[in-house]
């Protein structure tokens, strides 16, 4: 039944005439030394389980060439033929890999090398992609390598089971029954994963307890190690910054103690005995009531290269996450990060990464790039994405996020000069860092489909070719996607890819038109909210965040407000700090203004406001109807489930319009504007 384990590995059978095409290319697999590497014999397991499904004949697995039609995956020191051809792998470095049609012997047939077998396996999996987006074979020259270091999932899993911000069921690590039981599904997992490059993981929540580093829980994480080393992926964890007291027995976690540093170094010692190739820890200190090296008024540096220097001999990485804000702090929250973080740069040690979210608030539908890309030069900054949608209508609605990570990642800093991107800043190449990395967190949970319908499933993959490869495009991802998760019939990607485009914009539209953020509701953040002004934290209110009265709405951040704007470079700030050019996705992110304020569409702000929340439900019911007109075209399954999904999104679209539109017309005090649509 098509019920959306295999996730892009379903390796179904290619439409008849493709299947044809490949078959003679596709005769004989040759993997040297399989035999001795779990690695190699990974990759072999996995070519013959998808060239045997997709072209329904699996390749014979060979030592000696026979003839036209060889698929020969070997480094030049595992394999002599390979080495005689002399191929260019030199700058391919360590993931790389080199995809070539080749003459043998006289025999024609394709080689993917690398060098080293993590390579092949990523030369596998892209050869496999190769396939399934049915693309010619015949005469390819294909290299690739990975543009950022660190490809990490970052999982918010309890160690009772629960997924903070999951919304795809319990977590998939089975705690209990760990280490003995090996659940395959962790085997299905890191398939998944290094089909798209993702070569880490951290398995538990940053909100993490101190149990997690406990011999008990050590010997669960070295299991999953155990799993996941073939695939070319690494075990994190995250670190709670008490530990020492909770589980060392100390009265203290001060980073300047000396019992408190040897005792993070034998706690690393004890992991790395355990796990060999351990990655290292995340922490998310002094933040949101966890503890940190603010507790002993020392600083997030000195916190993070406490544990950098325990982690240091064995080449662990700490990542430092900079999502910061402070109870009783007056500072508007978009500003304290960076506040707090960027006066420390040049004091983290050199194993040290700083994790940073895409925007300044927290995962909104849409926000602006962090103001610490680009303004840190001594400091290696990570991306942290979420792939859950906590504010984009959890696991139910549509929202594929690669527009909005291409979005981010093409913003420019102007840090230094025009040019200097997000990428940029996190490719290491603006200010040469050789320390990279990007994080996604998770949206897997023990669900059958793994992230709770088909199109979630999407996210995870398009974060993983991203990290691979930022460059990429939402769109280029999003068709591959579609080709390898349903079919190759061209009425299906034309809609399928202008539902996906549309989707995300779709959720800003009837969330937080306009660059408004936070107007969830409180706690779990599904459904409207705007009306929201008496937590005991001021900024959980979204009424801090829209700030709507009779006279006007949006967040000053100009130097007339919090001058936020200030954050960023020259002429970023100009821009932000502009009405007319900031533009109308930001505007009121930006801007506190009256209603009756001319935007850009000629409308005034109010009939803007109604008129992009009525385009979000227009655009989510359009979703549902472009999904009825694909029927023929999928699996009754997954149809199905998709189908009452989207029902449940332009239901709760208009919710969200008819409660927002509701709301504001009772501040503002004004009337709707003709022809808006009408609340039902
Ligand atoms: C958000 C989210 C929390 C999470 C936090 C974080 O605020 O709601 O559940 O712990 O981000 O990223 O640390």
């Amino acid at each position: 039944a098509e019920d959306g384990y295999d996730l892009w590995l379903r390796y179904q059978p290619l439409e008849q005439e493709t299947r044809h095409q490949y078959r003679p290319q596709l005769r004989q697999l040759l993997i040297p030394g399989r035999e001795q590497s779990p690695a190699l014999n990974t990759i072999a397991s996995e070519l013959v389980r998808g060239v045997g499904g997709l072209l329904e004949r699996a390749p014979a697995v060979s030592e000696h060439i026979r003839g036209d039609g060889f698929v020969l995956v070997a480094t030049p020191q595992s394999s002599p033929l390979v080495r005689a051809e002399k191929l260019p792998l030199k700058g391919l470095g360590d993931e790389g890999y080199l995809i070539r049609s080749v003459k043998i012997r006289g025999h024609q047939g394709t080689v993917i090398t690398a060098n080293s077998e993590r390579g092949l396996l990523y030369g596998g999996f892209h050869f496999l992609r190769l396939l399934q987006t049915r693309t010619s074979i015949a005469e390819v020259d294909i290299s690739g390598q990975p543009r950022i270091g660190l490809r990490l999932l970052n999982h918010w899993d309890n160690l009772d089971r629960t997924v903070e911000r999951g919304y795809a069921g319990q977590s998939i690590w089975d705690w209990w029954n760990l280490p003995d039981v090996l659940d395959p599904r962790y085997t299905d997992y890191a398939r998944a994963n290094a089909a798209i490059g993702i070569n880490g993981t951290v398995l538990n929540n940053v909100n993490a307890s101190a149990d997690s580093l406990t011999p008990r829980y050590l010997a669960k994480a070295a299991a999953l190690a155990e799993v996941f080393r073939p695939y070319g992926i690494r075990v994190y964890l995250s670190a709670r910054f008490s530990a020492p007291v909770e589980i060392g027995g100390l009265t203290t976690a001060d980073p300047k103690d000396p019992e408190v540093q040897r005792w993070w170094q034998g706690k690393a010692d004890e992991i790395y005995r355990l796990i060999p190739d351990f990655g290292g820890f995340l922490v998310k200190a002094n933040s949101e009531g966890q503890p940190g090296p603010q507790d002993y008024g020392r600083s997030h540096a000195e916190g993070a290269n406490l544990l950098a220097r325990a982690l240091k001999p064995r080449g662990g990485v700490v990542m430092w996450r900079a999502f910061v804000y402070q109870q009783d702090n007056p500072e508007d929250r978009a500003k304290q990060a960076y506040s707090d973080f960027v006066p420390l740069d040049g004091q983290f040690d050199d194993n040290v990464i700083v994790q940073v979210k895409n925007g300044p608030i927290d995962f909104q539908p849409r926000e602006p790039f962090h103001p610490m890309f680009g303004a840190m030069a001594k400091t290696p900054l990570m991306m942290e994405f979420q792939i859950t949608k906590e504010y984009l209508g959890f696991a139910s609605h549509l929202a594929y996020l690669g527009p909005m990570y291409e979005e981010v990642l093409k913003a420019d800093t102007f840090a230094r000069g025009a040019g200097s991107t997000v990428t940029r800043v996190v490719d290491g190449s603006l200010y040469g860092h050789r320390l990279t990395g990007i994080a996604g967190v998770a949206n897997i949970g023990s669900d059958r489909d793994w992230s709770g319908s088909t199109f979630n499933q999407a996210n995870w993959y398009v974060f993983g070719r991203m990290a691979w490869n930022p460059d990429l495009s939402a769109e280029e991802v999003a068709r591959d996607w579609l080709k390898i998760t349903f079919s190759n019939n061209p009425t299906l990607l034309d809609i399928g890819l202008e539902m996906m485009l549309a989707s995300r914009q779709a959720v800003v539209d009837y969330m937080t038109p306009l660059g408004l953020a936070h107007l969830m509701a409180t706690g779990h953040h599904y459904g409207p909210g705007p009306w929201v002004s008496d937590l005991a934290r001021p900024e959980w209110n979204p009424a801090y965040y829209h700030r709507a009265d009779r006279n006007g709405i949006g967040f000053d951040r100009t130097g007339d407000g919090s001058n936020a704007v200030a954050q960023y470079a020259a002429p970023v700030a100009a821009r932000f700090a502009s009405r007319s050019g900031v533009g109308d996705d930001l505007l009121l992110w930006f801007h506190h203004l009256p209603w009756d304020y001319p935007v850009a569409s000629g409308r005034d702000l109010w009939g803007e406001l109604v008129y992009r929340y009525d385009r979000g439900v227009a655009t989510a019911q359009n979703l549902q109807d472009q999904w009825h007109s694909l029927e023929n075209h999928i699996d009754p399954e997954r149809f199905d489930k998709t189908a009452r999904l989207l029902a449940v999104q332009a239901r709760e679209a208009k919710w969200w319009r008819d409660a927002s539109v509701a709301y504001f017309q009772s501040v503002s005090g004004r009337r709707l504007p003709a022809g808006s649509a009408q609340p039902s």
